[in-house]
């Protein structure tokens, strides 16, 4: 082990809190599809961090952004109007349902956002339940992990924030029985990320769209995972032909800088009045400017054609794969590039041997691989990471 891999592991045991499951593996560079340890090994990596370097690590636009814009203002604060914030918010805006944008630095500060901008825009009705599913992730923070509705993120944080009632995720019958008078507002993944790749149902989604409407409830979109492309549009919602009330965005928004934004229909969104909600690095210009950079990817790289025909050509390859191993795999589910392969057993033993081949994956739900690669990425890349995954397989 190199002496810039020990000391910086060592740092870590000493000054990190340990709040993280962590490999040995100290990452130092990254382009493209690629990364790199301090030992010189280089990842394929499949997962994209969570879905946010969807344009791959460091890519040129990105990178050029955000060295134009450091030299320029990297902050300012929200007293003031800057350039790339309104930029972005129109290219937001454009490219999604023409609402107005809120900006913050994660997916939990979006949600919480929507939290907050759902309750205030019904406070004067006293109305402020919050309907969240079964299996979902919407963030960390004491409201946002009060709305997920997963005892393994609550466990300890008690009490947690009132006002959340849980129902089964694809359940539009549960959904609607849950609905009273204090009800303000719906907030679902279109595709639940953390829970296992789960998809909405077309009725289901445009049934939840119904609901809101009929009770004249909001309908909250968390995006933060499935957004930006990463299923072939835009966003996940832009496959069932409805609209939401408000929506979240964050991960790969900024292609790998942090930024959060909430979007709200345009009359809900007048109800966060000046002094009512607040981020003090919420859209800085230096962050904006790498997200304007995501948008120009996206745009002339063709980048929602490529993650749908490098979705349709995964699914096939991994579905073939699942018939090659029925023992193991149990089902391949995705949209675009959000892949879930679901195994008959525990997953994290096949990452962790992906990883001692030098791809790079991701378990979830204790049994579901994700494959989220970055949006740009080539038949090659996937040949080679099915390649290893089926060596893994076989090993297993
Ligand atoms: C759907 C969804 N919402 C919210 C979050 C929270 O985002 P962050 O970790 O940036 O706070 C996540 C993170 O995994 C997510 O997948």
């Amino acid at each position: 082990m190199k002496a810039i891999t020990k000391n910086t592991i060592d740092s870590f045991n000493r000054y990190v809190i340990p709040n993280y499951t962590r490999n040995p593996v100290v990452l130092t560079q990254g382009k493209g599809v690629y990364v790199w340890d301090s030992e010189g090994n280089r990842y394929l990596d499949l997962f994209s961090g969570w879905a946010v370097s969807s344009l791959g690590h460091c890519h040129p636009r990105v990178v050029n952004a955000i060295r134009s814009q450091a030299k320029l203002l990297q902050h300012a604060p929200n007293v003031f109007y800057t350039v790339p914030q309104g930029m972005l918010a129109k290219l937001i805006s454009e490219n999604s349902s023409g609402g107005q944008c809120f900006f913050c630095n994660s997916g939990a500060e979006a949600n919480e956002a929507a939290i907050k901008l759902a309750r205030i825009h019904y406070s004067s009705q006293g109305r402020f339940k919050i309907i969240t599913m079964y299996n979902s992730f919407h963030g960390r923070t004491i409201a946002t992990v009060s709305a997920t509705a997963q005892p393994r993120y609550q466990k300890g944080f008690s009490p947690l924030l009132e006002g959340f009632t849980y129902v089964p995720f694809n359940d539009l019958e549960a959904t609607r029985k849950a609905i009273d008078d204090k009800t303000c507002a719906i907030l679902v993944e279109p595709i639940q990320g953390e829970g296992g790749i789960n998809i909405a149902s077309q009725s289901y989604l445009k049934g939840l769209r119904g609901l809101c409407d009929e009770f004249g409830i909001l309908l909250i979109l968390d995006e933060v995972q499935s957004g930006m492309g990463r299923t072939g549009k835009y966003f996940a919602y832009q496959h069932y032909g409805i609209s939401p009330d408000i929506m979240t965005l964050a991960k790969s928004l900024g292609g790998g800088v942090a930024i959060g934004a909430m979007i709200a229909r345009r009359d809900v969104a007048r109800s966060l009045v000046p002094g009512s909600h607040a981020s003090t690095f919420g859209g800085n210009p230096l962050a904006c400017a790498a997200s304007i950079a995501v948008f120009e990817a996206i745009q002339k790289e063709r980048l929602l054609e490529n993650a749908t025909e490098m979705g349709k050509y995964s699914l096939e390859r991994l579905n073939s794969l699942a018939k090659a191993f029925p023992h193991i795999i149990q089902e391949v589910r995705g949209l675009g590039l959000m892949i879930g392969i679901e195994l008959k057993q525990e997953g994290s033993k096949l990452v962790q041997r992906c990883m001692e081949r030098c791809l790079l994956l991701n378990c979830t739900h204790e049994r579901v691989i994700r494959f989220m690669p970055p949006l740009n990425v080539k038949k090659k890349h996937i040949d080679l990471g099915i390649a290893l995954l089926e060596e893994v397989l076989r090993e297993l």
